[in-house]
């Protein structure tokens, strides 16, 4: 029976490779590192996107637990950007191409007793062999070991994966799943046992089956058995069941997998999405995996966190992961919470030569098997984003996702027309508003999708991208901006409602992200998000977060500073408030101007944005400030009250997790808002924080920060081995007389960790 251990910790690291180190590395010019890591900590922002680009070297020392004597060792390394070379005591074991997918690799022939000694060469240049290289892409791809290394410690067989496969009819099932088995040792028969347990852990369904596998690798499917009355996984329901499969050889338990899976169907149809047999529209945001400073290379938690972000602050239904398979900590926490996943393999606008195509295609392949249990996937996405048509490649890569998934539909996303239709969805980059709706031809929001097809029937269709490039706002930009582009990202959703050829709409994109020169503002950020890169909002943001049935959560969020100077002619209007509320009331002057009501400009949405137009002052009278009201049923639910004169009074600093495991490597973040004495955000105040914290605890990225639109996030990461207890973070604010604010955080082991 398999022992897993985590190899995350204890690593030296070079940016820098000689050959002569594969055999005998100088361990003392080596800095001693944990995982995930990144090759180079870049600066927030202005940084060289060449920087990351290199040959580096990873050793560690390794001795084998005394349980692991005539077993099997294999070493499992979660994400490695982007290609690697392994070497165990010097001898030259296994390459890796692809820096997004798991791979595994059976080293146990090269060790010895006693400390033996990994080396690996990480490539981190863009390699145009390698998806998603081969022209500048508009992102940053970083490099490292920026995922988990495991060690596996198996018997002869183990399993490499289950696919949990069934058929569904209602609340039954028929299941069949397919076990993936990797036998060093001769052909038997084995004993496989299914349990399956409900969220309670209780046994709703066990099984036993005897099963023929194969010397080598073979993945035998389990005769067909009905599970009855079982609860369906759905965005609002995330119902999930465990599952073991115990495989036996006689009376030996020869390997153990626990995995997590819920029930439910997908189907796209010509005129929508339907999940378990109901039409449910997409709502979606595109998603990139990178932090400021560590690029990818933070742990599990913070990844898991954006599913968090997006289904339960930002509302959405759907994500895309854009562009390259994402981590399984963050896929794991969208079954959890509900979020649909469209998943996709990497890739940029390029299709390279013979050995690209082979990666590609290793990706899907690596991607269906990996990801398969995950019920929040209902898509994969297996052309390379924005390609050209490319049918013999692409007919291949339909074949081996349809061969390896029957129970989902197949995709790539397009920004051509017309394009060979040869998966079952057509997905498309749709910037139509791009030239129009920025100058308000609104028919023009959306393209019908016969247009984009070139088809005269309708298929199954979604829109991938939209807004993005068209319209970047920083945080810091003026009200007007942020609201021209909440607003196209409220017309585009109004217009994926209005449709019904579509299954629904992915805007880009949620976070903000780093990316080469050639896109960009000038300074290696995207600013495409609705949300910055530390995961705040910007107006965008309160479009998707107002549109919860406010029984569950009532959203007020005003587009606005209510600061008339900020404005066109001194005037405190336009503005917009986004809201469940059934209306606004408006006081301005020391007066009510009126009530204000959903916009009939997006009245297909659950909740349309209300517009504030009118202002009774002129612009030289005395402002003084102002005050808006929510009102649901009757009754006033939100208040937001703005002063005349709003002055610095207070940062408020606040934490995403106070408990942090302190036996791996940890992490979360924390966030910094200046405000003034109503609570509203000054997001002109340039101030600088400084950051304190105890020895327990590591800043990521610089200790000293200037905030970006009034507020900063940082993450903060434990340091295995320096303590137990409580660890605690300061944030001054610099030149105020704002007192130092102190966060604490409990840490304590990561039980279902077991460390090497
Ligand atoms: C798309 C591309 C995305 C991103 C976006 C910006 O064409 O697929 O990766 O670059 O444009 O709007």
């Amino acid at each position: 029976m398999r022992e897993k251990y985590s190899l995350n910790l204890g690593w030296y690291f070079k940016p820098s490779f000689n050959a002569v180190e594969k055999v005998a590395p100088a361990l003392d010019t080596y800095e001693p590192v944990n995982l995930p890591h990144t090759v180079k900590e870049l600066s927030y922002n202005c940084f060289s996107h060449a920087e990351t680009a290199m040959l580096s070297s990873y050793v560690r020392k390794l001795t084998l637990p005394e349980s692991a004597a005539g077993k099997r060792a294999i070493l499992e390394f979660m994400g490695v950007m982007a290609r690697y070379e392994l070497y165990v005591n010097g001898t030259f074991i296994a390459e890796h191409r692809g820096g997004y997918s798991r791979s595994r690799v059976d080293i146990t022939k090269y060790l010895h007793e006693g400390e033996n000694l990994l080396f690996m060469l990480v490539d981190s240049t863009e390699n145009d062999e390698i998806p998603p290289f081969g022209k500048t892409i508009d992102y940053m791809c970083f490099g490292g070991i920026y995922r988990d290394v495991n060690l596996l410690v198996t018997d002869a067989a183990y399993i490499e994966d289950v696919m949990f496969r069934y058929d569904l009819n209602g609340t039954t099932a028929e299941l069949y799943p397919e076990i993936r088995l990797n036998n060093a040792g001769e052909a038997f028969d084995g004993d496989v046992t299914v349990t399956i347990r409900d969220a309670e852990g209780t046994p709703v369904k066990q099984y036993a089956a005897r099963v023929p596998f194969g010397a080598g690798f073979s993945n035998p499917e389990l005769a067909r058995v009905s599970a009855e009355n079982l609860t369906l996984w759905d965005t609002e329901h995330p119902y999930l069941y465990t599952v073991d499969v115990e495989l036996r050889r006689g009376t030996h338990i020869e390997d153990t997998v626990t995995l997590k899976t819920g029930f439910r169907t997908v189907l796209a149809a010509p005129d929508g999405f339907y999940l378990n047999g109901e039409k449910l529209k997409l709502v979606g945001l595109d998603r990139h995996q990178s932090y400021p400073y560590a690029g990818y290379a933070l742990p599990e938690r913070v990844q898991a966190a954006d599913a968090d972000v997006l289904r339960n602050y930002l509302h959405v239904n759907t994500v895309r992961t854009s562009h390259y398979l994402q981590s399984e900590g963050f896929l794991s926490r969208c079954d959890e919470v509900g979020l649909l996943v469209f998943s996709e393999i990497p890739g940029w606008g390029y299709i390279g030569g013979e050995k690209f195509k082979e990666t590609s295609h290793q990706d899907i392949r690596d991607m269906i098997t990996t990801q398969y249990n995950h019920p929040s996937i209902f898509i994969w996405s297996i052309r390379i984003n924005e390609s050209a048509d490319d049918d013999e490649f692409y007919l291949k890569s339909n074949e081996i996702a349809h061969s390896l998934d029957k129970s989902r539909p197949t995709t790539g996303v397009r920004c051509i027309k017309n394009s060979h239709l040869l998966e079952d969805v057509y997905a498309f980059n749709d910037f139509i508003h791009m030239t129009r709706e920025v100058k308000h031809y609104r028919e023009l929001v959306l393209t019908n999708q016969q247009s984009v097809t070139g088809l005269t029937h309708r298929v199954p269709y979604i829109v991938t991208e939209y807004s993005g490039h068209v319209y970047p706002v920083k945080p810091f930009d003026g009200e007007e901006r942020q609201l021209r582009q909440a607003q196209i990202h409220a017309r585009v959703q109004n217009a994926n409602m209005e449709r019904n050829d579509a299954m629904g709409a992915i805007g880009w994109c949620a976070f903000d992200y780093q990316t080469h020169g050639d896109y960009g503002s000038g300074d290696k950020i995207c600013y495409h998000g609705v949300m910055d890169i530390f995961r705040m909002p910007k107006y965008a943001a309160y479009v998707y977060r107002s549109q919860v049935d406010p029984a569950k959560e009532i959203v007020f969020e005003p587009c606005t500073l209510l600061a008339r100077g900020e404005n066109d002619d001194n005037k405190p209007v336009p503005f917009m408030v986004c809201t469940n509320c059934d209306y606004v009331e408006v006081e301005l002057y020391g007066k009510s101007i009126g009530n204000f009501f959903p916009s009939l400009s997006y009245c297909s949405l659950p909740h349309p944005p209300i517009m504030v137009d009118n202002d009774p002052g002129h612009w030289s009278d005395i402002w003084t400030g102002g005050t808006i009201i929510g009102y649901y049923k009757g009754k006033e639910v939100a208040r937001k009250t703005y002063s005349c004169d709003a002055h610095l009074d207070d940062l408020v600093v606040e934490i995403d997790d106070h408990e942090l495991y302190n036996t791996v490597v940890d992490s979360t973040r924390v966030t910094a808002r200046f405000v003034d004495q109503e609570g509203n955000l000054l997001p002109y105040y340039n101030g600088v924080l400084t950051i304190e914290t105890s020895n327990n605890l590591e800043i990521v990225g610089p200790a000293t920060v200037a905030v970006v639109g009034g507020r900063i996030g940082f993450w903060v990461k434990t340091k295995p081995g320096c303590g137990e207890g409580t660890g605690t973070i300061t944030v001054r604010a610099l030149n105020t007389q704002i007192p130092a604010k102190t966060l604490t955080v409990a840490l304590h082991e990561d039980p279902t960790i077991r460390c090497l």
